[in-house]
């Protein structure tokens, strides 16, 4: 742009030497090299503003001369022939992507491209990683959402990068764990409907239990949902939620037997939900047809630091090991026959491997979370298969993770900080919705019987 500004300077000094003839056709061209200058700068103020750290590469895309030239440097540029004039004689052509749009997001900006004859995903995924060098931006990635469209994610900054925290908890939506943030700048949620088992993992430290502390009682702030709260490490992480848990075991009641027992509620109430589910349910066999209702409220059963009742390891005498063989097949069960009996287990874990977790009910768990961790066999764990170009929670920050799910796809998300405080005075407020389903739901004939042992509800 600065030679037409230096084309205009040239024109108007001129102006003083030469014929008079002259002068309006050089006031013209000056004026048009000076109208050029101004409208390149507003140009590129405009990609400023609306595109922050990724202007520069939109610049590149939207200006058909730059976009021409990395294009073909890129090699995504093709050549090929078309019939011209009347006699249609073959004539050899190039044909370069098309630049439809770009659009500023969180991360930099989204260029919508329609591809040259012959290209693929495929192509665009190969070059993507030349096309962030050309750019200038830290990553590209590349999607198909339309056939021969391709939506290249320009990855000038992290929108996940800075920690977000929340002065109150944000609320659920519906029966849906709050994830966080994600690169695109939206909530997501994670919703329970017809899943049974969550696994969450993540390095000690990861940010594990302060995710779920606020996801959980997002969930708890509606009458429809009921907690069970194990605490593996015995400790106060989980205190908060303590008010708006029908039974929490920490500390001494934490031991095997006791969270043997409460599992086993669980599951005697999974099984009358089971026998009673077209009478209670609405006439369907499946709790989520109809959904969760306050007289059958959803059972999350969180069982934090779970390898300490899951990993066959941590029990040293017959007992024990006995007692964590028990534990592991009725947390396999909740897992397996959960889903239709609005039954979800989640199970948080530092240590996701199969010989802590045993893989039978790992692989059970449709929806995963994973927080920070190290090696690729723990995202794996984690996570299970994914594509290569899915995001990794290898080495992200505390409070960064990556969630997959059927209806979330794979994403990944910064989870708001929440005090503890905040938590546990509003899980106090809501303390009065707090009631034990495996003591008031029974069936009429066991009303009958008279077998319950606490009022029905
Ligand atoms: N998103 C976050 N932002 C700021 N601090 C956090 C965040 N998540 C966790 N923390 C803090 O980091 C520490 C460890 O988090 P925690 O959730 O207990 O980790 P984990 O359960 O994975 O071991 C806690 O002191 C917690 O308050
Ligand atoms: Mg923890």
């Amino acid at each position: 742009m600065l030679r037409y500004f230096v084309f205009g300077i040239v024109a108007l000094l001129i102006l003083w030497r030469v014929p008079q003839l002259l002068i309006l056709p050089l006031t013209i061209v000056a004026l048009i090299g000076l109208a050029l200058v101004i409208r390149s700068a507003l140009r590129a103020r405009r990609a400023v503003t609306d595109f922050g750290p990724a202007a520069q590469a939109v610049m590149t895309l939207t200006s058909a001369r730059s976009w021409r030239v990395t294009a073909a440097n890129l090699g995504l540029v093709n050549t090929g022939q078309r019939a011209r004039g009347l006699m249609g004689r073959p004539e050899a052509v190039t044909f370069i992507p098309r630049v439809l749009r770009t659009i500023p997001t969180p991360y930099g900006a989204d260029a919508i491209v329609a591809g040259a004859p012959g290209q693929d995903l495929s192509t665009w995924a190969a070059a993507s990683g030349r096309l962030a060098s050309a750019l200038g931006v830290a990553a590209v990635t590349v999607t198909e959402p339309v056939p021969n469209q391709f939506v290249l994610a320009l990855r000038a900054s992290d929108p996940l990068a800075a920690p977000i925290s929340s002065p109150a908890l944000v609320p659920a939506n519906g029966m849906s764990l709050l994830l966080g943030l994600t690169e695109s700048g939206h909530w997501a949620h994670m919703s329970l409907a017809n899943h049974s088992g969550l696994l969450l993992c993540g390095a000690p430290g990861s940010g594990k239990t302060a995710w779920l502390t606020q996801a959980v009682g997002g969930v708890l702030t509606y009458p429809e949902a009921q907690l069970l709260l194990i605490d593996g490490k015995a400790g106060h992480d989980l205190d908060s939620l303590a008010q708006r848990s029908y039974l929490y075991l920490t500390g001494d009641q934490a031991d095997p037997l006791t969270v043997l027992m409460a599992l086993r509620d669980v599951q005697s109430l999974m099984r009358r939900r089971l026998v009673n589910a077209v009478e209670w349910f609405g006439g369907t066999p499946n709790y989520w047809s109809r959904g969760p209702h306050v007289g059958h409220p959803v059972v999350l059963v969180v069982i934090d630091e779970a390898q300490t009742y899951l990993d066959a390891r941590s029990g040293i005498t017959k007992d024990e090991k006995a007692l964590i063989a028990e534990i592991q097949s009725v947390a396999m069960d909740l897992i397996k026959k959960g889903r239709s009996a609005g039954i979800v287990v989640v199970i948080a874990t530092q240590k996701g491997t199969t010989d802590a977790i045993p893989s039978a009910i790992r692989d059970q768990c449709g929806l995963r979370v994973c927080f920070r961790v190290q090696t690729r066999e723990a995202v794996e764990a984690g996570l299970g298969q994914l594509p290569p170009d899915a995001p990794s929670p290898i080495g992200q920050d505390r409070g960064v993770g990556v969630a997959v799910s059927p209806e979330v796809g794979v994403i990944r998300f910064r989870s708001p900080y929440i005090a503890h405080e905040v938590v546990e005075s509003e899980m106090a407020a809501l303390g009065r919705l707090t009631s034990d389903p495996t003591r008031v739901e029974v069936s009429n004939s066991d009303m009958a019987q008279g077998i319950t042992e606490g009022d029905p509800a």
